[in-house]
């Protein structure tokens, strides 16, 4: 694809059909996605994909903790703050970015496809080292924009959500992910379900007028 046509179509799918990923072309995504830049090279990421019946598993026992009431828990917490500074929250305000807002009060769509990961039928993990500078953080964030990229240029759908790391250990558990490595986020891949609302262009939210985020000194 024009890499300007990859670019435009790098929009959120909160709904997928059940078609599979082909296994080459997910691992071919990956390795490409390999030749990301990193502080020194240092490539702190490590990929586990699930797929079938253990993302079924897991997609059933997260559900599990969802419906008792179990609080969110991401592994990012314990390592960064989760609070916004007012920049960015105004923008959640402002640009409708807010769910409410860009959701147009049908929270239970966005919450729906949250708790049910989608129907996504692939699922990217990616972790760090527990032990990590902030660096590293920044570098998976390289790490996870390559893939979504490359994902795109090969006609895959894709959707980065924290809330499919919400429950940590239970991917653990699922990817068989050692204890030092932490959960730092999850791309779903896969296929738009077109006739799904809750992938209606309508939602699609509005970013900052430009100036707002931009300055040339000379
Ligand atoms: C780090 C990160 C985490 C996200 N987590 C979620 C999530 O848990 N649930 C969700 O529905 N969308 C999630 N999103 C998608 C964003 O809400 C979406 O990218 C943003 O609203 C802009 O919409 P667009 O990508 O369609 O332009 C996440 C995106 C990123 C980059």
């Amino acid at each position: 694809m024009e890499f300007n046509d990859v670019y435009n179509q790098e929009r959120v799918t909160r709904k997928f059909t059940n078609r599979k990923v082909n296994e080459k072309l997910l691992a071919k995504i990956i390795e490409r996605a390999q030749q990301s830049p990193s502080l020194l090279n240092s490539q702190p990421w490590k990929v586990y994909i699930l797929a079938g019946e253990a993302l079924a598993g897991l997609k059933k026992e997260v559900k599990k903790q969802i419906d008792t009431g179990v609080d969110p828990h991401e592994d990012f917490a314990k390592m960064l703050s989760l609070n916004w500074e007012s920049f960015p929250s105004q923008n959640l305000a402002a640009v409708g970015a807010s769910q409410p807002y860009f959701f147009h009060n049908k929270m239970d769509l966005f919450e729906d496809s949250n708790n049910t990961m989608f129907n996504a039928q692939d699922v990217v993990f990616l972790t760090i080292p527990k032990a990590s500078p902030a660096w590293s953080v920044y570098d998976l964030g390289i790490f996870s924009q390559s893939i979504m990229l490359l994902a795109i240029n090969e006609g895959i759908a894709v959707m980065p959500a924290h809330s499919m790391v919400s429950y940590p250990e239970l991917v653990r558990k699922y990817a068989e992910i050692p204890n030092d490595e932490l959960v730092g986020m999850a791309i779903g891949l896969g296929y738009k379900d077109k006739s799904a609302e809750v992938n209606d262009p309508k939602y699609i939210p509005a970013r900052l007028p430009f100036k707002k985020i931009y300055k040339l000194i000379k």
